[in-house]
Parts: structure tokens; C-alpha cells; sequence
């Protein structure tokens, strides 16, 4: 049988098809592999045999999977040997070398002796190529002569160690292809530096391009979301013998793979089963802050603050003209000498920071953080300490300068820096307002809870009283612009309580027929109160743990608010484990239960839709700007948008939603909350959550209420992507009427829709800092003349196709179907 010689998708496929398997997973002495055969692991995740990349005829062994239909080489033995010719052969010796023979037999590439009398070697299931003793050796890993995880190249797979064996001196790292075509190491390379405190460096040559920071515990200093990827287990082991990571997947139906491109790029992908790509999952660098020390010693990186460098507390710039230019790299210098014998020294704490580089450091496990300081203090040459483990416990020493120091909005650690006694008083020039709000919110939040607590006492009373004070204790707190120190009405909270028995009465003791339907966290019942008023009563189910945060925050948050297109809290009703919430009740129920249904969806026409669009930025704006919490839903979605007698849209749900202060712009969470299809890539993705991540969520509710499609489970195979996709095709195209829903007719505004069309696109896409605010949404939503922008490609577009992996692709379709709000990544 003879193939053409070319690596290419199909023909790969073909190869494990057509190739005639020699022993399934197992090489022995007497059989070799020959070019056109393949080994298979035995579970059939795995292949190896030989290939050629991409414009390429050269014959590699190498190993790939089996599984995924896109052809993704995971390691390549004779990476820099190729065969020119489709005649090679892979053998094992009978003491156990493998060896790769070209078309004259003349070996190319070896494993190296092992010595072994009775040598097999096998593709295990796991990816790894080992050699062993046929007979009596177990599979553990000390009794392989040889295996394939122990010379990686570009790719890291779960189980695989980056890292030293610190007694052979063996050096696993990772190295880049050439280029597509050419497996030969390239420029780039990761590996991990053991001096001090153990780091890992992306390298492009020699030079430092990133870093992960030292391992703090759970996760790298420099990698902060990592603690949120609930779907991977990671590991740092440092001992006598090795230092190494390593990551494992949880859910063994998930394909990830960390790799380092060819243009000096870590990315960690994963594979979506339903799209069938590759998908980008994290990658680093990220930013500007993420190259190796742009803001020079005692410098400090950060995103949000323009120009990206500033000098920590006490320094000031080395040279003032360059760093008036913008370029950084020269640092800071101190203002005040350090004065070590009169023990007057002290610390400043930088907040949320990635640990400064920790290469010239010194680490003890065995202090605590008190002990750091007091060691820090006694040696004259300590510049700063730092914990070495997020949980507490262990001590960082920098004796030298401090380098590569940058900020995170959320998620870093405190570093405390040495000052003299004369720059400590002083007032940072630099303040880190949004971090000093997240800090401030962050205690606002512990009050308001205290404040609910207050409220539960208040209602064991039974009286309509107000909690003067529990929220005169609000008062006191103020940060940032906009919080609850402003008006008088502020500082009540005026939510009525109701009585168990009032709402057993209403409801007919939550009878099955009053049910109206399964909330995120516990049922929701329709009731009478009296012969008038209709209510719905949200009951926070016993069961639920999770629920009551998000009851507290619900209480909390909605009492507060008033607008024509929020849903009304009327009371709340909390006895005994009893936590209820009472709203006005919303006879047209919720806009997904129109607008998914053929039947339904006719119902709503053109008029009706652009009213509830409309309403739904007026909502959102207030929640945005408007109300004196600044509040972002997090939870935006059709089955949150609820329709009263006239069809007027009331967003509901504010279970999820969070304050923030008027100065944050963005936050990061460790839980991210909220459902897939609606959320923006950089929550969903790295956790990242602002008003404009509403914003999305509000561009693909849009588009649903004019397509009458749902963004997710919706996919157009023709070009591979969802609704989002769609939409913008269909628009470049100058097509974007086709996107109308059928049910609307044929007769509407068409300068209208198209408006509405544009705006969407425009709040879907990718990047934060394009999409528009809601100010400007409802602006141009109104105006028949305003001149839009053109829209950018969407976020999350899901495309196919070898190697063409777009980062805006995403794992949304891979992952759940319900339509429940979700916690995509949970924290440990
Ligand atoms: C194989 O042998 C032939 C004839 O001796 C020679 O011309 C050719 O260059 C050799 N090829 C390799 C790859 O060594
Ligand atoms: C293994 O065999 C190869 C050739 O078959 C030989 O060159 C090598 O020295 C042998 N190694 C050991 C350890 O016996
Ligand atoms: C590290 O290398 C030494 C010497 O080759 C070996 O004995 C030891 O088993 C290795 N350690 C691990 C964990 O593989
Ligand atoms: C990667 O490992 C190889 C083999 O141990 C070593 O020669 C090379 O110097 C290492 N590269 C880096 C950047 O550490
Ligand atoms: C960090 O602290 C946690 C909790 O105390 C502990 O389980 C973990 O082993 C520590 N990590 C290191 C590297 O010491
Ligand atoms: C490497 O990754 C970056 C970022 O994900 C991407 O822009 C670049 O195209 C990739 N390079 C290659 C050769 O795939
Ligand atoms: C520190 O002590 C020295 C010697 O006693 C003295 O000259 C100096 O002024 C002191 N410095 C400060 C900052 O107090
Ligand atoms: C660490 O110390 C050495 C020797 O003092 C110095 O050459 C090197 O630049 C330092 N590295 C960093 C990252 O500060
Ligand atoms: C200060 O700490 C460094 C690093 O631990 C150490 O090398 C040095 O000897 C210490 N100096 C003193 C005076 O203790």
C-alpha cells in the first residue's frame, strides 16, 4: 500500500484506518514499525506512526490522537532527524533501545541504552511511549527504562511533569516547532528555573519573554484565575529529589493540552467535541504588564493606569525623562535610604499584586508572616517579604532589588515593602482607587449582611419597622462616588415583612397548582393577598446552601431599587428556616416562554419587541448608572426578563448580581456565575466581570428577541458558529434582515430593526473596551439618525477547521444544555 507521503488531515485519519496495526499498542524486538503502520493505546486515545507536517514531505515519528478529528501531534521523537523518504522503520532493540532506520537503514535517532534483557515498548493511554521488561515489571512509572514524557516537546499533557529531576539533572521542558511544517526545536521554549523560589519562564531564545510566578500554594502568583478552573487539578511538587508541575483533568471526557506556539505564545486548549476545534482556553502573555519587568525595579505594572508604570511608595523614577517618554525599564529608586540600625524602618503593603520575580529570593516554609517580618526587619539587606502560600504561612525574602512587579484588579497578594520611616507616612501619590473600593465593597457587602441579620431580628418582632439602625450604620460607610451616602432616603430600608401564615394563606400552602415554575435556588408560587393583589413568592428551598448568599444579596440589592423595569420586591418573609422574597406578579410570565415558542413568538410583534428591547436598556442603565448602588446582573437572559400585563419587560433575578464601587472598573471573581450563551469571553474565560459583560449579555438577548433563536444549542453548520456568528456574517453580507424572526411578518421598520441588528453586534463584541455602555445603547436604540460605529467581530464564534483556531472560539457549545444559571468554575 502506498499513501502520498503528506501529512494532511484526511489522510492522517485514513492512515490509522488503512494502516496495518502491529501489535495494537505493543513494539517488540522481532516486529518493527514501518512507515504506514500505527500503534494504537489500548483505550484508542492515542496513535503513533509516522507523518509529515503540513508542506512538508519529511517522515516523523511521532504521536498524536487518536480521537481528534483535527490531526494534533503531541510529541515528535526524531524532531530534528527527518526521513526524507516514506520507508522508515521504528525498532526496538533487544536491549531495549528504540531506534528510527531510515530508507538505507542508517538510524537517525535513538532512545539511548537501558539495558534491559527482555524489552517491550508500549503507547500508553495517557500519551506516554514507554520501555520496559516484558515480563514481571509493573506499569509504574520508576519501572519504564524509557518513556516519552521524559522529553517533551512543545506539549505538555495531563500527567506529564515541566519541571527537574533534580538528581539526574534531567531538564523537562517544553520547546516550539519551527515552524508548521518543520518540528525541529524552534525560538521559543518554557522551562522552569529552580533558583530560588522555583518559577516558570516562557523564553524566546535566552530572554525572558513571561513568568508564572512562584507557585503560591494553589496556583502561580502570576496566574491568578488558575484557582477558578475547577475543571483541572494542578500540582507543583518540590522536594530533594524533583521539582516539577504537572495538571490533570477531572471530568475524563475533557481533551486539554498546554502547549507553547511557534510565536512564543503558552496556550492552554481544549477540545470542543461539538464544534470540533480546538479552543483557547488561557494564554500568556495577556497584556502589556506581562512582559518580564516593563516598569523596571521597584516599578509596578499596572493595566489600568495610564501610563502602565509607577514607582511603588518611597521611590521615584531612576531617570524622569525616560520614564516621562513612557518607557519604564530604568525603575525606581528610593527617596529615602534605608536606615536598618535605628530600627526604624517599616513596611508598605502593595495590594493584589503577581509576587515580584522571585529568582534571587529566599524561601522559608516554616515562618509565618509575623516571623517573615521580623526576619525581614533584622536583615539590612531585605528589600520586601511576602507570604509564600495565598492560604498563609511561609516566607518570601528579597535581599536585592524587586523586579517584575505588576498589579491584578483582583485575585494577587499583599507584598510588603521596606521603607524608611520618613516614606512611610506619606500618602501614596499612587492610589490604587479601584482596589481600595473592591476592598471597601467588599466590608459594604459584610454590613449589608449584617444589616440583613438586623432585618431578621426586626422581623422575629413582626412589626413594620425601619432598620434605622442597621443601615444608618451604611451611612457611615462611604467610598468611591456613588454608594448609599447621599440622599436621606438612602439610609432606610423600607421593605415590608409579611407574616408566614399570610403567605401560606395566599399561596394555599404553596400549593403544586400555584406553582409557577423552578428558580435557581428553590420554587416560585403564585399568591393572592387579600381579594386585590397578586404576588409571586420565591421560596429560598431548605436544601439549598448556595441560596442563601444569593437570597441576602437579592434582599439586600432589590429593596433599594425602583424602576419601571425592574420587577418590585414588596416584602420579604424570613421564619424559622423560612426565607422568602415577595414580588408583584407577572401575569405574561417570562420572555423566553414567548419568544421559543412558534406558537407564542406570533404573538409578539415588531412594536412589542423593540418596546422590550427598549425596556431592557432602560432597566440595565439604571441598574449601570442610574441607581445609587451601581449594580451589575451578571445574569441577563431571556427567562430574566419578566412581562407584566402590557407586555413592559422587568428584569428579575438579581441573585448574582453584585455592587461595585464608581470607580471599579472591573472585577475579578472566583466563581463565575451566570449561563452559557449569554456571558461575555472575558468572564467566562478568565473571570473578568464589568458592566460591559452585561453588555454582552445584553447584545445576545437582543438578538434572540429579533431572531427568535437562542444563542446556544442553535448552530449554523454552514459556517460553523452560533447565533452571535450568524448574525455578524449575515450583516457583512449586508443580509442582516434574513436574521429576522419569521413570526414578526414581513412588515416592520426595517431601518429599525437593522438599528437594533447593529447595536447588538456592537455590544457582542469581543473586547470589553469596544463594546458600548448602556448610555450609549439607549441612545442609539432611540436615535433614527445616530451614526454607529461598524461592529467588530463577536466574542465566542465558534470556527473549525485544522489548526485555525480563533481565539474568540469558545467551549460554550461543548458544555451543559439546560438553560439554568450555572456556576461554570467553582473555587478549589
Ligand atoms: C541512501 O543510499 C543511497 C545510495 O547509497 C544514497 O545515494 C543516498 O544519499 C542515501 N540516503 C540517505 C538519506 O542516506
Ligand atoms: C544495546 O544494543 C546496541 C546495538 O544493538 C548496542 O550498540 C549497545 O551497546 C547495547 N547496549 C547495551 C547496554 O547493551
Ligand atoms: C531522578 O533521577 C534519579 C537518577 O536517575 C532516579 O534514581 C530517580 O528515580 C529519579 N526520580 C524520579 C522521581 O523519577
Ligand atoms: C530544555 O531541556 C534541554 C534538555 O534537558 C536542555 O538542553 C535545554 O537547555 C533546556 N532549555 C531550557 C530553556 O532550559
Ligand atoms: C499552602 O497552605 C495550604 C493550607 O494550609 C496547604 O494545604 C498547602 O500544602 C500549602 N502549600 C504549600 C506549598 O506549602
Ligand atoms: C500563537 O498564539 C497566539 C495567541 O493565541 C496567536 O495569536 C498566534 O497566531 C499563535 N501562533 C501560531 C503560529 O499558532
Ligand atoms: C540613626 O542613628 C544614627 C546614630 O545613632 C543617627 O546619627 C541618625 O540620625 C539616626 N537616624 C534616624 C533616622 O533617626
Ligand atoms: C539575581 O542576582 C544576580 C547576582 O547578584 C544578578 O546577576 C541577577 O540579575 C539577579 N536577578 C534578578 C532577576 O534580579
Ligand atoms: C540576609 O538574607 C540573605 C538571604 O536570606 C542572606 O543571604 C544574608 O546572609 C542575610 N544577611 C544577614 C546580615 O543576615
Amino acid at each position: 500500500m502506498r499513501r502520498p507521503p503528506v501529512f494532511q488531515p484526511l489522510l492522517l485519519f485514513l492512515s490509522s484506518l488503512f494502516s496495518l496495526s502491529v501489535g495494537g499498542d505493543l513494539l517488540t524486538p522481532t516486529q518493527p514499525l514501518r512507515d504506514g503502520q500505527t500503534l494504537i493505546s489500548a483505550g484508542g486515545n492515542f496513535e503513533l506512526g509516522f507523518f509529515s507536517p503540513v508542506n512538508s514531505n519529511n517522515r516523523y515519528v511521532g504521536i498524536w490522537y487518536h480521537k481528534v478529528s483535527v490531526p494534533t501531534v503531541v510529541w515528535v521523537a526524531n524532531r530534528q532527524h527527518p526521513i526524507s523518504e516514506p520507508k522508515g522503520s521504528l525498532s526496538i532493540t533487544a536491549n531495549g533501545t528504540l531506534v528510527i532506520t531510515d530508507q538505507n537503514s542508517t538510524a537517525v535517532w535513538s532512545s539511548g541504552s537501558s539495558g534491559l534483557t527482555n524489552p517491550v515498548a508500549q503507547l500508553l493511554d495517557s500519551g506516554n511511549f514507554i520501555v520496559k521488561e516484558a515480563k514481571g515489571a509493573s506499569n509504574g512509572p520508576g519501572s519504564f527504562a524509557w518513556q516519552s514524557f521524559d522529553y517533551p516537546t512543545d506539549t505538555l499533557l495531563p500527567g506529564m511533569k515541566l519541571g527537574w529531576n533534580l538528581t539526574s539533572h534531567l531538564n523537562r521542558n517544553l520547546t516550539a516547532w519551527t515552524d508548521a511544517s518543520d518540528p525541529a526545536p524552534g525560538y521559543y521554549s518554557m522551562a522552569l528555573d529552580v533558583e530560588g523560589d522555583p518559577e516558570i519562564f516562557l523564553l524566546g531564545g535566552a530572554h525572558r519573554l513571561w513568568r508564572t510566578g512562584p507557585w503560591v500554594g494553589q496556583r502561580f502568583s502570576g496566574i491568578p484565575e488558575m484557582k477558578t478552573y475547577s475543571m483541572f487539578t494542578f500540582n507543583f511538587v518540590m522536594d530533594q529529589d524533583e521539582i516539577y508541575y504537572t495538571f490533570n483533568i477531572l471530568d475524563g471526557s475533557v481533551i486539554s493540552r498546554l502547549i507553547v506556539n511557534q510565536s512564543g505564545v503558552t496556550q492552554r486548549l481544549v477540545w470542543l467535541e461539538q464544534s470540533q476545534a480546538w479552543s483557547i482556553f488561557w494564554f500568556a502573555p495577556k497584556d502589556q504588564c506581562d512582559g518580564v519587568s516593563p516598569c523596571g525595579p521597584f516599578g509596578i505594572c499596572d493595566t489600568n493606569n495610564s501610563p502602565i508604570c509607577d514607582c511603588l511608595q518611597g521611590f521615584e523614577p531612576r531617570s524622569p525623562t525616560n520614564w516621562a517618554l513612557r518607557d519604564g525599564s530604568d525603575g525606581c529608586k528610593r527617596k529615602t535610604a534605608l536606615d536598618c540600625r535605628n530600627g526604624t524602618d517599616g513596611f508598605v503593603t502593595v495590594n493584589e499584586v503577581k509576587l515580584p520575580d522571585t529568582s534571587n529570593s529566599t524561601v522559608d516554609m516554616s515562618l509565618s508572616l509575623d516571623q517573615c517580618r521580623a526576619m525581614c526587619l533584622r536583615n539590612c539587606s531585605c528589600t520586601a517579604y511576602a507570604s509564600a502560600n495565598t492560604s498563609g504561612g511561609g516566607c518570601i525574602i528579597w535581599t536585592a532589588e524587586i523586579t517584575d512587579l505588576r498589579v491584578f484588579t483582583f485575585g494577587g497578594q499583599d507584598l510588603y515593602v521596606r521603607l524608611a520611616a520618613a516614606d512611610l507616612g506619606s500618602a501614596s501619590k499612587h492610589s490604587h482607587l479601584s482596589r481600595i473600593a473592591a476592598i471597601v465593597v467588599g466590608s459594604v457587602l459584610g454590613t449589608l449582611l449584617l444589616g440583613w441579620i438586623g432585618c431578621c431580628i426586626w422581623n422575629k418582632k413582626r412589626r413594620r419597622r425601619r432598620t434605622k439602625q442597621a443601615m444608618s450604620m451604611l451611612g457611615t460607610i462611604s467610598f468611591a462616588n456613588n454608594y448609599i451616602n447621599e440622599g436621606t432616603e438612602g439610609n432606610e430600608l423600607d421593605l415590608p415583612s409579611y407574616d408566614l401564615g399570610t403567605i401560606v394563606a395566599a399561596t394555599d400552602n404553596f400549593s403544586i397548582k400555584n406553582k409557577l415554575g423552578e428558580g435557581g435556588f428553590g420554587p416560585v408560587y403564585k399568591g393572592k393577598l387579600g381579594e386585590e393583589q397578586e404576588i409571586a413568592v420565591k421560596r429560598l428551598a431548605k436544601t439549598s446552601v448556595q441560596g442563601i448568599d444569593e437570597f441576602k444579596n437579592e434582599v439586600m440589592l432589590i429593596a433599594k431599587l425602583q424602576h419601571r423595569n425592574l420587577v418590585q420586591l414588596l416584602g420579604c418573609c424570613i421564619q424559622g428556616e423560612e426565607r422568602m422574597l415577595i414580588y408583584e406578579y407577572m401575569p405574561n410570565k417570562s420572555l423566553d416562554a414567548f419568544l421559543f415558542d412558534k406558537a407564542k413568538a406570533a404573538l409578539l410583534d415588531w412594536q412589542t419587541r423593540y418596546n422590550i428591547i427598549a425596556g431592557i436598556a432602560r432597566g440595565l442603565l439604571y441598574l449601570h448608572q442610574d441607581s445609587r448602588l451601581r449594580i451589575i446582573h451578571r445574569d441577563l437572559k431571556a427567562s430574566n426578563i419578566l412581562l407584566d400585563k402590557e407586555m413592559n419587560p422587568k428584569i428579575s433575578d438579581f441573585g448574582m448580581a453584585r455592587i461595585f464601587g464608581g470607580d471599579e472598573a472591573e472585577v475579578n471573581t472566583h466563581r463565575v456565575v451566570g449561563t452559557y450563551g449569554y456571558m461575555s469571553p472575558e468572564y467566562a474565560m478568565d473571570g473578568i466581570f464589568s458592566v460591559k459583560s452585561d453588555v454582552f449579555s445584553f447584545g445576545v438577548l437582543v438578538l434572540e428577541i429579533t431572531s427568535g433563536k437562542k444563542n446556544r444549542g442553535v448552530y449554523y453548520s454552514n459556517r460553523h458558529t452560533n447565533l452571535l456568528g450568524h448574525a455578524w456574517y449575515l450583516w457583512k453580507e449586508g443580509n442582516g434582515l434574513e436574521l429576522v424572526d419569521e413570526s414578526i411578518g414581513y412588515s416592520f421598520p426595517m431601518a429599525e430593526v437593522l438599528r437594533c441588528i447593529k447595536v447588538a453586534l456592537l455590544c457582542v463584541q469581543e473586547h470589553p473596551e469596544d463594546r458600548p455602555t448602556m448610555s450609549s445603547v439607549v441612545l442609539m436604540l432611540g436615535s433614527e439618525s445616530a451614526c454607529l460605529p461598524y461592529p467588530k467581530q463577536p466574542g465566542f464564534v465558534a470556527t473549525k477547521g485544522p489548526f485555525e483556531i480563533d481565539s474568540s472560539s469558545s467551549k460554550q457549545d461543548s458544555l451543559t444544555v439546560n438553560d439554568l444559571s450555572v456556576t461554570v468554575f467553582e473555587a478549589r
